[in-house]
């Protein structure tokens, strides 16, 4: 199995003076975890983290980019911007940006490609609402994003995979570990049905209300190599215990 890999999405949280007490207290404890750890801040907060974090085992990515490399698009951030400032990682495809800036699973494919392109490792996030889960359709849509995302996956050497039920994100509802297990099961076997992609290689994350004490339970499935922490990101000692929990 791969190293597991646990990563901090901030959302729209933070200020200058946050992400220095943040990073300062998370840069000096995260000594050689036995865990890959990123933090995703805010763009505008980038420059400063990826600062912040040189020299640690600490990594810096983005939570969105957009699908072009340049040009006349005003508000937009390109990958290749993310990663001449230092980012190494982007979350794509999260159910945030698929919920209030309507993002198809072509324009998920779209960015993945155009971050690719650039040198960042990108994070695909897929799940399902809890009317789905409750009709019964959880997996096929889950499949659905896999397959429309990864329609342009040709050169991606680091897959990860976030599987983030919606119903999960921020309610304090975490899918069990068996339910969590199950979905990741399923993913990997459909990412089995894509050419070229390495099944076992790719990493899949969970995510939804994950926090220190269930963080354990979580990364102690087969399936599970790792976490896609919000709300827990955001609070130095929590955000520690998660990642001590993957180094153990
Ligand atoms: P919470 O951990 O706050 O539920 O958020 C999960 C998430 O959306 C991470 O991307």
């Amino acid at each position: 199995m791969s190293q597991l890999l646990v990563v901090g999405n901030w959302k729209m949280n933070g200020s200058e003076a946050t992400v220095a007490a943040l990073l300062g207290e998370m840069v000096s404890a995260v000594q050689t975890p036995g865990v890959d750890v990123a933090i995703c801040p805010p763009y505008v907060h980038l420059g400063q983290a990826v600062k912040a974090v040189a020299s640690s085992f600490i990594a810096v990515g983005a939570q969105d980019c957009s699908s072009q490399t340049s040009g006349a698009y005003t508000g937009e951030v390109s990958p290749v911007m993310l990663f001449d400032i230092g980012c190494r990682w982007v979350i794509l495809g999260h159910s945030e940006r698929r919920q209030y800036h309507g993002e198809s699973d072509a324009l998920v494919a779209a960015k993945l490609a155009a971050a690719v392109e650039a040198g960042l490792s990108p994070i695909v996030c897929v799940g399902e609402t809890r009317e789905q889960r409750e009709s019964g359709k959880a997996e096929s849509v889950v499949a659905k994003q896999l397959v429309g995302a990864l329609r342009n996956h040709a050169g991606i050497e680091s897959l990860v995979i976030a599987y983030e039920p919606v119903w999960a994100i921020g309610t304090g509802l975490t899918a069990s570990p068996q339910e969590a297990q199950a979905m990741h099961a399923h993913i990997r076997s459909v990412l089995e049905g894509i050419a070229g992609v390495d099944a076992v290689a790719s990493r899949l994350l969970y995510g939804g209300s994950v926090k220190a004490d269930n963080a354990r339970e979580l990364f102690a499935e087969e399936d599970i190599d790792g976490a896609l922490v919000g709300g827990a990101s955001l609070v130095a000692s929590e955000f520690l215990s998660i990642v001590g929990a993957g180094s153990t």
